[in-house]
């Protein structure tokens, strides 16, 4: 393996690259990530880590699978993409959306591909606005959100989020989003004699739908 420059590296991260939720002291002095393998993350310095988050989420099955890098690189030499607009379909696309539904609970029957978290929330959202519209319902546009909620980067979602960190240099919010409690028993005001912290979290939540 080539030998890296790890300083002229961080310099030009410093001069190219924007990072979410920056501060300057958070990134100081960044782990430079150069290898994965199963839960280990390696950094430029060669220190080993333990990939508690999968990343962000995102590597569920562990770094270095090469199966996945094979059948990725197959792929794309096959067909690199092709659309899934009404009126195409592709191979791969079906298989696995077939494979979700026998692996799902039983009343998921059809899957929606997504490229992300944030892309599923504001799906999920028009889903829903579209059915209420069937259903001769347009009105019924509200969606409720937990405080402390994170649900993505794209504005409805950061709407929908419950974390002021997140909204406050990005407002106004998208409107028709309305958030109550979570069930945090650490930081739960307003429980009732007899309730626990879920029982009043639920009770919230009722009140905040009536
Ligand atoms: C609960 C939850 N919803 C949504 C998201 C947003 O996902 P993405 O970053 O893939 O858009 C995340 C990401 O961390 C999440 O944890």
């Amino acid at each position: 393996m080539t030998t890296l420059d790890v300083s002229a590296l961080l310099t030009e991260d410093r001069q190219h690259l924007l990072h979410p939720l920056y501060h300057p002291a958070d990134h100081a002095a960044p782990h430079l990530w150069v290898r994965g393998s199963g839960a280990t993350l390696t950094d430029a310095a060669g220190r080993e880590f333990i990939d508690g988050l999968s990343c962000l989420w995102n590597v569920n099955i562990g770094h270095g699978r090469r199966e996945l890098a094979e059948a990725a690189a197959e792929q794309m030499a096959t067909l690199a993409f092709s659309t899934n607009y009404a009126g195409s379909a592709n191979v791969p696309a079906i298989r696995l959306a077939r494979r979700l539904t026998e692996i799902a609970y039983p009343n998921l029957c059809a899957v929606f591909f997504t490229s992300g978290g944030a892309e599923s929330n504001e799906s999920a959202f028009k889903t829903a606005r579209f059915y209420w519209k069937t259903k001769g319902r347009p009105e019924k546009v509200k969606i409720i959100a937990r405080q402390y909620a994170y649900h993505g980067v794209t504005l409805a979602t950061m709407s929908a989020t419950g974390i002021p960190g997140y909204t406050k240099m990005f407002e106004p919010r998208v409107p028709n989003f309305v958030h109550t409690v979570a069930p945090y028993a650490y930081r739960f005001e307003g429980v009732k004699p007899g309730e626990s912290v879920g029982q009043a979290a639920a009770r919230m939540l009722e009140e905040t739908i009536l």
